[in-house]
């Protein structure tokens, strides 16, 4: 009995010096594997909470005894977000609100998309984190979705190639990126609830393509499995998606977390190879050992998503042991945010080239609550704590346009009430505050425009929406898609009393998503869609209006006439319209431009759309098989009098098939460097036949057919300038798994 008891006690104390003296390094996983017990290994999967970032998100456990830190996760796509204050500490976390990424998409420009990211993920470790939950990167399925400000665009291959750029940038400095939200999770209202059915083929190639292109190209850290369900089962219970298509076909080895929610099914979700939980609930860690004990789960599950936790870990600035400072250079990162502003803006409309500015506008009337209260970002996880935001008032007056004080001061008195109400009624909610809310509009009478018509050389309107993580954008209303009665008739009036006096009206767009243009548009001289460009909102605005930058951005996504253009509105599942439990992709691929070019529905203002204060030709293409596809080749021409950049758009039409097919398909994007009057660029284009590809769902397979492929070049989808042909002479099949079908007839 005494000797049972000493070996006990020996074979305790050994074991117990082994795992002192077994610290995680990359040779020795499976070691730490067999020495963590399961309980340790189940609190591996599960999130904990954590105290050494303020306003971080959520955090990995760790285990001192294996060497094991604890890795912290923060928000979000448009840089960190941290808390700005601490108890008991007397200095300030401000980080850096950079351009939106509907805003960062709009500039095409994936050398300017990696430096952002850099820039955030140099942020991300300086305070003290290891992965940026970002980019997120879900389609653009209809305008109305609460988060578009904070996705790519309607296309794959933009959101693909944009967000693949943004993981370089985030992880070149040393911390990981979280792809999220994966997938379709294109709407917000029911987000934790929704079904979303969608048939495979609008799946592979519109919802899944630009995370395929992402975590083909750019192999993130990790994942995040977005809330809602898909084809039945939610995406953080689904085998056929985590494992199947992700590790199988994908042939991704990082780390999947959940996206925060309440437990589920956790047995599911390990089982799907849902790595990690986030942000962690302790009944999930005692569901993991039940399942282990009662047979659900097999301990090979648990070692297999542990064992990516930890090849995980092994990448992080903690387990490094990095010395974080949490001063990164925000001067720096803010001269950056200022330019990658303006690149992403977009100028809509250019009336008599009234843009750029005269250096004879000194005066201008700033009508509009964000002309004065400017946005950055939008509200949710994808908020950020700047030190400052640039109003679009202040940006101006640094350019020399200073505006009318009585609009000012009355603009300045409103502002105050409203303030004084929202404290009253809302307490302390943190996020009401300018640089990220919409301030409300009121009306001025047209004696008081007409003072200022006197006043001012030019009248600034900024039309101002906020959006937010949690809920889908309503159409009428306050920060509705459409204008309200008021907007509209203030922009008339004012453009009537300035147009009386023979004086301009620019309107800028302060939104991250889209909005009503069609029924107003043709009454100021110029629009200018400013997005939500960052903290150094003004000065990108003033920059572009006044020529310092030449407007380069296009539109990563259709602007309709109307909300009810898009087919997916019907199925949309609006608070006050649709069943809320499912969301019915009865329009498939028939998503953005696809379908209104295809049907030659007439649009607002189409993808790829944007004017630029110089004008560029293109010269005929030259189009060399590749051993994957093909190679093409051109050259951009600038033809107009000013330095500026030009982004080509690469379309292609197919031959005919069994399948029925877009009239025109975005395959490939390139961007000019900044080119001098008269300077040329060749810019080049690689497509392979898979990229050329359409999904056969009865077949199971990828396919593009043999036969003659046009390849259009286009400034946008509606503005093609020049042409060539690719003869693919045999078709391409390749067959995937048939997986991820709807649980109902579409
Ligand atoms: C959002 C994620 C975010 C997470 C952590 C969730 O509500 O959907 O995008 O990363 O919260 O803050």
């Amino acid at each position: 009995m005494n000797k049972l008891l000493l070996g006990a006690v020996f074979f305790m104390v050994s074991n117990v010096i082994c795992a002192q003296q077994l610290r995680l390094n990359e040779k020795n996983v499976d070691q730490i594997l067999k020495a963590m017990t399961l309980e340790e290994k189940a609190q591996l999967l599960v999130g904990v909470s954590q105290n050494l970032v303020n306003g971080a998100a959520g955090a990995v456990a760790g285990f001192p005894q294996f060497g094991i830190p604890s890795a912290i996760l923060a928000d979000g796509p448009a840089g960190l977000r941290i808390d700005w204050k601490r108890d008991g500490d007397r200095n300030s976390y401000y980080t850096t609100a950079f351009p939106v990424g509907s805003c960062l998409a709009a500039s095409w420009d994936v050398d300017l998309a990696r430096q952002v990211g850099a820039a955030m993920g140099n942020e991300t470790k300086e305070f003290g984190c290891d992965v940026l939950l970002a980019p997120g990167m879900n389609i653009h399925r209809n305008p109305l979705c609460g988060r578009n400000f904070e996705y790519l665009s309607e296309d794959p291959v933009v959101s693909g190639k944009i967000a693949a750029a943004i993981v370089h940038g985030i992880q070149s400095s040393g911390v990981g990126a979280s792809v999220k939200h994966f997938v379709v999770n294109s709407q917000e209202d029911a987000r934790q609830s929704v079904n979303e059915i969608v048939s495979q083929r609008a799946l592979r190639e519109i919802y899944l393509k630009g995370f395929e292109i992402a975590i083909r190209e750019s192999n993130p850290w990790t994942v995040m499995s977005s809330y809602n369900r898909l084809n039945g089962p939610f995406t953080q219970e689904n085998y056929e998606l985590l494992t199947t298509l992700l590790r199988d076909e994908w042939k991704y080895k990082g780390m999947v977390m959940t996206d925060w929610t309440d437990p589920r099914n956790t047995v599911a979700q390990v089982h799907a190879g849902n790595d990690l939980m986030e942000p962690g609930h302790k009944e999930q860690v005692q569901q993991i050992i039940d399942g282990v004990k009662n047979g659900k789960l097999s301990i090979e599950e648990v070692n297999r998503n542990a064992r990516r936790i930890l090849e995980f870990i092994l990448k992080t600035p903690k387990y490094h042991g990095y010395k974080f400072n949490n001063k990164p250079n925000l001067k720096a990162h803010a001269a950056l945010v200022r330019i990658g502003g303006a690149e992403g803006m977009v100028l809509l409309k250019n009336e008599n080239g009234v843009l750029p500015l005269s250096s004879n506008v000194k005066t201008a009337a700033l009508f509009g609550s964000a002309s004065y209260y400017s946005m950055s970002c939008g509200l949710g996880s994808g908020t950020v704590n700047p030190d400052h935001v640039v109003n679009i008032v202040d940006g101006l007056a640094d350019a020399g346009i200073s505006c009318t004080k009585d609009l000012q001061e009355l603009y300045a008195e409103m502002h105050r009430f409203e303030d004084a109400r929202h404290a009253m009624e809302r307490g302390d909610d943190y996020d009401w505050k300018p640089g990220r809310v919409q301030y409300s509009e009121f009306e001025l009478g047209d004696n008081a425009i007409r003072s200022q018509a006197n006043k001012a050389d030019i009248a600034i309107f900024t039309l101002g929406r906020e959006a937010t993580e949690g809920s889908d954008r309503p159409v009428t209303g306050n920060n509705g898609f459409n204008l309200t009665d008021l907007e509209i008739r203030m922009l008339k009036n004012v453009c009537r009393e300035f147009h009386a006096l023979g004086k301009k009206v620019i309107v800028v767009i302060n939104s991250g998503s889209v909005i009503q243009t069609a029924n107003w548009k043709d009454e100021p001289d110029a629009i200018l869609l400013a997005w939500q460009p960052g903290e150094e909102c003004g000065y990108s605005v003033a920059d572009v209006l006044t020529g310092k930058v030449n407007p380069s951005g296009k539109l990563p996504m259709t602007w309709v006439e109307d909300v009810k253009d898009h087919p997916s509105t019907k199925n949309f599942p609006m608070k006050d319209g649709c069943n809320l439990s499912e969301s019915l992709h009865k329009e498939g691929i028939d998503v953005g431009y696809r379908y209104f070019n295809t049907a030659q529905k007439q649009v607002s203002y189409p993808f790829g759309y944007g004017l630029s204060y110089t004008s560029f030709s293109y010269s005929k293409p030259v189009v060399k098989k590749t051993k994957e596809g093909f190679r093409a080749t051109l050259v951009v021409s600038n033809t107009g009098n000013r330095s500026g950049r030009e982004v080509v758009q690469m379309y292609v039409s197919a031959p005919k098939g069994n399948l029925k097919k877009p009239a025109n398909e975005l395959k490939a994007f390139a961007k000019t460097k900044t080119l001098n009057p008269g300077e040329k660029q060749v810019l080049s284009f690689d497509v392979s036949n898979y990229g050329l590809a359409s999904f056969d769902d009865a077949l199971d397979q990828w396919i593009s057919d043999k036969g003659i492929y046009v390849v259009k070049f286009g400034a946008s989808v509606e503005d093609i300038r020049a042409e060539a042909k690719y003869n693919l002479k045999k078709a391409f099949v390749k067959k995937v798994n048939d997986i991820l079908k709807p649980n109902k007839v579409l």
